[in-house]
């Protein structure tokens, strides 16, 4: 072989090793900043470490903030990531409507966002990735219409009570709507009876989906309207933390003998135990470590200035299903916001062990209960 050719393929040698050098070990690395509500609410967590590791793992550094579900810290730790020059914004948003200003300044640094699990109404947000959320309610809704067999309630009529989500999280209005549309036929119908009254999001919402909340409402209906022997069936919960809440009024102040059918969402420890234990029904479960595959997939994607639209998907050969759907969202009114939406699963004791264990997401003691996979 001649000396230059030799020299050529060592050039071309070094330049593919440095290739393969993990980024991380590189200059210029590239820098992920991701912006998570709260450690109080068991799912961010999970979520956090999710992105964090996968980020990680395919050599980009990150900076990881929670936020305590206070607003104002989310924008300023938001600042903090923009002024520290991360290159691309993951973020789930406390208020989807307060982040107008700091995402400008993100713009103007050309710092791309991408809207993790809920939506930011600001036209800087350049992709939203998340779970098809009005399907989370009708899952909910749907399990209700199928247990209590209300197709064929015949002359039986059931006493059911709603609590939905924060108002400032844009997901809470697509659970409640999702479930009261597979409810509401039966509503009107007269089979299902909400006692209290309460059917409109603004008087079901739960600020912050904060279980002490959730609690004293509760125990507020349950004083108020079935103290009087009054049966309640169903306590329709948008997620795991208002049904926690939910559960221990029952336990504690109601004073029926029926088992009353509680849905939840996130399959929290805490929920799984209740599930195990018959304290509730179900929850939907929505694998966010898949969550994070999709970001960290559609964040490199867009850091190689590639064009993302729908062939993410295949390009990508996810064992799991997303869609990529550019009607349902839109960040400012006609401004629609191109998503990547992941299908959730109904989980109740019959599938504990094929939903979540077989996947890996949790492990069983010997004695049923779960805990989340290390
Ligand atoms: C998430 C739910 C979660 C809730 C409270 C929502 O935005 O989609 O999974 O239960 O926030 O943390």
């Amino acid at each position: 072989m001649k000396k230059k050719t030799v020299a050529i393929l060592l050039t071309a040698m070094m330049a593919m090793s440095a290739m393969a050098i993990p980024a991380s070990a590189e200059e210029g690395t590239k820098k992920i900043g991701i912006a998570m509500p709260t450690q109080s609410l068991e799912r961010w967590n999970r979520d956090g470490a999710y992105l964090d590791e996968q980020f990680k793992a395919a050599g980009y550094d990150t900076e990881l903030v929670y936020s305590d579900n206070q607003i104002d810290r989310q924008v300023n730790d938001i600042q903090n990531m923009i002024a520290d020059d991360v290159d691309l914004l993951v973020i789930a948003a406390i208020d989807g409507e307060a982040l107008n200003t700091v995402l400008e300044e993100a713009a103007e640094k050309e710092i791309p966002v991408i809207s993790y699990d809920r939506l930011i109404k600001s036209d800087a947000v350049a992709y939203y990735v998340s779970f098809d959320n009005y399907t989370v309610g009708t899952l909910q809704g749907q399990y209700v219409v199928d247990t209590l067999d209300l197709d064929n309630a015949g002359d039986a009529t059931y006493n059911i009570e709603f609590t939905a989500g924060d108002p400032a999280d844009n997901n809470a209005g697509y659970f409640f709507n999702g479930a009261y549309d597979v409810l509401s036929p039966y509503i009107e119908s007269g089979v299902l009876n909400v006692v209290s009254g309460q059917t409109d999001f603004d008087s079901v919402a739960t600020p912050s989906w904060d279980t002490q909340t959730a609690l004293e409402r509760m125990q507020n209906i349950l004083a108020s309207y079935y103290a009087d022997g009054t049966q309640l069936d169903v306590a329709l919960c948008s997620n795991d933390s208002t049904a926690l809440g939910v559960s221990q009024a029952i336990e504690s102040d109601y004073a029926g003998d029926n088992t009353v059918l509680i849905t939840g969402q996130d399959g929290d420890e805490a929920n799984l135990a209740n599930i195990v234990d018959g304290k509730q029904s179900m929850t939907v479960y929505k694998a966010v470590a898949n969550e994070a595959v999709v970001t960290l997939d559609l964040a490199e994607a867009m850091l190689n200035g590639e064009t993302v639209d729908g062939s993410l998907i295949e390009a990508s050969a996810w064992d799991f299903d997303c869609a990529y759907d550019t009607e349902s969202y839109e960040t400012s009114e006609g401004n629609k916001c191109p998503s990547f939406l992941l299908v959730p699963t109904v989980v109740t004791t019959e599938n504990l062990q094929e939903a979540l264990v077989d996947p890996g997401y949790y492990t069983m003691d010997d004695d049923g209960y779960l805990h989340p996979a290390e």
